[in-house]
């Protein structure tokens, strides 16, 4: 064995640059093409930070009613993607819903584009798919939800934004301004997050000149892990577990024997607690009081202290944002597909970034395997024949 320095996971190995945002664990900060994370989501339609991820700047008025024009003409999800929507099992996950249905998206638009050599793309066919998943998304989530629960679907609303169109689509009434805030809020938080594994996913398949949405769809296999996105999910089944603040200390002292993650918490960046987790926790406070759920609150503060005083692992997005959206009345399964509606715009916004690379990624690999030998050694045994 050589003493060739192997980084699993990556950990800690920068591998190329990117102007799409910056995560700083020594300041526990996290800026958005130079913007601080917490500034916009206080100040910005999710529509206008989607813009400030993929041209690099915040868009005027006139740029803004643009992409909102564009992105109503792509809210509806059209009978054939309906119908493939309608094909996936109803006790399939959500996450394999929206794959199937974005991958029929991208096939019907990448149709007739020829050989593999055109599949990658120009910018600006780039940046319109980037705004047909970003539009087309909300719908997917929304008619999956709705399905599962025996619903008919409901049509968007032109006359609402993308947050609160998102809302309607889902509960078929329109959400109270608190909740259309915390809700937009948490898209913003959710957006992008530099080379996390789903967005490096992208990113590879990109290097290859492969399309936009091959890319999409592979970063949508890696968020669905629970190491990852599928976090929020989880921490919601850990809740329903602990059932009350009171039970946080023996369910923890099992959990912790059994050496189970906590999920919800820790990150392989962040040590010293994930810098979006203020933004989103104040979004969650406004959320407990308006529906009036002060246990939620109870029960997550507990268990935070708990834990953090024990293993000195911090809470990271997921963990507000999983009692975030059950409140709102999103059902679990529901969680990590609002995930990938937020992260489409950081994924595409890096694909459009490693596209203009044009540098295809290939790491190298340390062989441990067997020594060299060859097939006149090999005897097979009669049982294998
Ligand atoms: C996201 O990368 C990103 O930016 C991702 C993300 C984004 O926006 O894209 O921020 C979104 O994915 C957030 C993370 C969501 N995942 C979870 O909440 C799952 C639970 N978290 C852990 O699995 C873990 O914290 C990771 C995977 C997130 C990070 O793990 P690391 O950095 O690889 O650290 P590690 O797994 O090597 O843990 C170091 C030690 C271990 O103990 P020992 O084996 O050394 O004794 O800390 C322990 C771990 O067991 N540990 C935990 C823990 N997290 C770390 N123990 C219990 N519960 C946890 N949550």
């Amino acid at each position: 064995m050589t003493d060739t320095e192997i980084k699993k996971g990556l950990a800690g190995v920068v591998v190329d640059y990117t102007a799409v945002s910056k995560v700083n664990p020594e300041t526990n900060s996290l800026l958005y093409r130079g913007y601080p994370v917490q500034e916009l989501a206080a100040t910005q339609s999710f529509e206008a930070v989607a813009y400030l991820l993929w041209h690099g700047e915040l868009p005027t008025d006139v740029q803004l009613a643009q992409l909102r024009a564009t992105e109503r003409q792509y809210r509806a999800l059209s009978p054939d993607v309906r119908a493939v929507i309608d094909h996936v099992p109803l006790d399939a996950h959500p996450m394999d819903e929206v794959r199937t249905a974005v991958s029929l998206i991208g096939a019907k638009d990448l149709a007739g584009s020829g050989s593999v050599m055109d599949a990658g793309g120009t910018a600006d066919e780039n940046l319109a798919r980037s705004i047909r998943l970003f539009a087309a998304l909300p719908a997917i989530v929304a008619y999956g939800q709705r399905r599962r629960r025996g619903l008919e679907p409901v049509e968007s609303r032109d006359d609402l934004d993308y947050a609160a169109n998102f809302l309607w689509l889902t509960f078929g009434k329109e959400a109270d301004e608190v909740v259309v805030d915390a809700f937009n809020r948490s898209m913003i938080l959710y957006a992008e997050h530099s080379f996390n594994a789903s967005t490096f996913t992208a990113r590879v398949v990109t290097s290859t000149l492969s399309d936009l949405y091959s890319a999409v769809v592979a970063a949508i296999g890696a968020l669905k892990g629970p190491l990852h996105g599928g976090a929020n999910e989880a921490v919601l089944h850990i809740f329903d577990e602990i059932g009350t603040a009171s039970n946080v200390v023996p369910w923890l002292d099992t959990a912790l024997a059994e050496k189970r993650k906590i999920m919800g918490f820790g990150h392989r960046v962040y040590k010293r607690g994930d810098s979006r987790v203020p933004t989103m926790k104040a979004a969650l406070d406004t959320l407990v009081e308006h529906y009036d759920r002060p246990e939620v609150a109870e029960l997550y503060d507990t268990l935070e202290s708990e834990f953090v005083s024990r293993k000195g692992i911090y809470p990271n997005l997921d963990y507000p944002s999983g009692p975030a959206y059950n409140l709102i009345g999103f059902d679990t399964l529901t969680f990590t597909p609002l995930f990938v509606a937020a992260r489409v715009t950081g994924w595409t916004a890096h694909i459009m970034e490693q596209a203009s690379a044009n540098a295809l990624i290939r790491p190298l690999s340390e062989y441990n395997g067997p020594d060299e030998r060859h097939i006149d050694g090999y005897v097979p045994d009669e049982a294998v024949l």
